[in-house]
Parts: structure tokens; sequence; C-alpha cells
């Protein structure tokens, strides 16, 4: 069965008021998501990959000593990724249940320390890819930073949070200002729930 796209999980419109407008939306997952799903089940048909599930996909064509990733690698991801995403924001974002304040307050010092290290994370990732916090294998939870669609699945590690520094996740919004692209999305868009359904 061929990937599909799924719906966003609110209306276009519902997070502009929290800084991420109707028409990134539209570009962001009609257009770039869509891209990803059309072109990933274009790229496995007919190989060994058709069938399996994302995850498999992605684990089994990541090439760790590689430069550039493979077209399958670089669709499929992106696709895992997409998904992820959207279910990570919220147009109620921004109230953090108890248990994450705990769990980031215990691994980061505080919840601002970790907005930090996060925001710096995604600042710093020179040209596209992802900012993330991960529970890794030891069960630690940790902030990293990964290339174009290279993600946690990757390295076994579990995504808790994840954020999409390419431009076209914050150029309409916030031009070429991608540190207020990412204080904004953890102040007012993440949807902590989430997150903590992911612990
Ligand atoms: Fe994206």
């Amino acid at each position: 069965m061929a990937f599909e796209l799924p719906d966003l999980p609110y209306a276009h419109d519902a997070l502009a008021s929290k800084g991420m407008s109707k028409e990134t939306l539209e570009y962001h997952h009609d257009i770039h998501h869509k891209a990803y799903v059309d072109n990933g089940n274009k790229l496995i048909a007919g190989t060994e990959w058709e069938g399996k599930s994302l995850e498999e996909i992605i684990k089994g064509t990541y090439d760790k000593g590689a430069v550039a990733q493979s077209g399958i690698f670089n669709n499929i991801s992106q696709l895992w990724n997409h998904n992820q995403f959207w279910e990570m924001m919220s147009p109620n974002g921004g109230s953090m249940p108890s248990e994450v304040e705990k769990a980031l307050t215990e691994s980061f010092g505080s919840v601002d320390k970790f907005k930090e290290a996060f925001a710096a994370a995604g600042g710093g990732q020179f040209g596209s890819g992802w900012a993330w916090l991960v529970k890794d294998t030891d069960g630690s939870l940790k902030v990293t930073k990964t290339e174009n669609g290279v993600n946690p699945v990757c390295f076994d590690q579990t995504a808790l949070l994840g954020c999409d520094v390419w431009e076209h996740s914050y150029y309409i919004d916030f031009r070429n200002k991608r540190p207020a692209y990412l204080t904004n999305f953890l102040d007012n868009l993440v949807n902590w729930e989430n997150v903590a359904s992911r612990m």
C-alpha cells in the first residue's frame, strides 16, 4: 500500500495567531509534505522497500558514512518527519504538563535551559535540517540537530519533539530570522501534551 499524506490535525489557519500562517501551512503541508509522499512512493515502487514501514525504510536506507543520502532515504525520512511535526504543534500549545516540566528540569537544569539548548541546536544547524528533543537508547533526554532529512529513527532514539528548520518552514512568516521562529515555536506552538505522550 502506498503511503498517504495525512490531514493536518487542525485547520490551515489554526496556528496563524500563534505565528504560523495559513500560507505557510498551505505550502509546507499541501506542497512540500505532499511532494515527499509522492516522490517516496514513486521511488520505492518495485523495490525491496515497497510494503515496508516508514521506520524500516529509514533504518534500512540510512547510510551513516555518506556525504549525501539516497533519494529513497531523503523522501521517506522527510515524510516521517513531517507526519510527526504537525502533531507536535497545537493551536492550544504553550502549557506544559508537570511530568514534562519535571523531566526537562532534571535533564537540562530548567525548562528555560532546555529551550536555550533546543534553540541553539536549531539555530546552529548549517543549512536545512531539524532540531530534536530525543530519548536516547539509555533513557536519557538529549537535544540534537540533524541535517536534511536525517532523524532520531536513524539512531534508534525516540523523537519527543522536533522542529523543522528548513527555510520552507519559516521564510514566509519570519523571513531569514530563524532564531525568532525557533523561540516562537517553543513558546507558542509546541503541543506539550504530545511530547508527554511520547515520553
Ligand atoms: Fe518541512
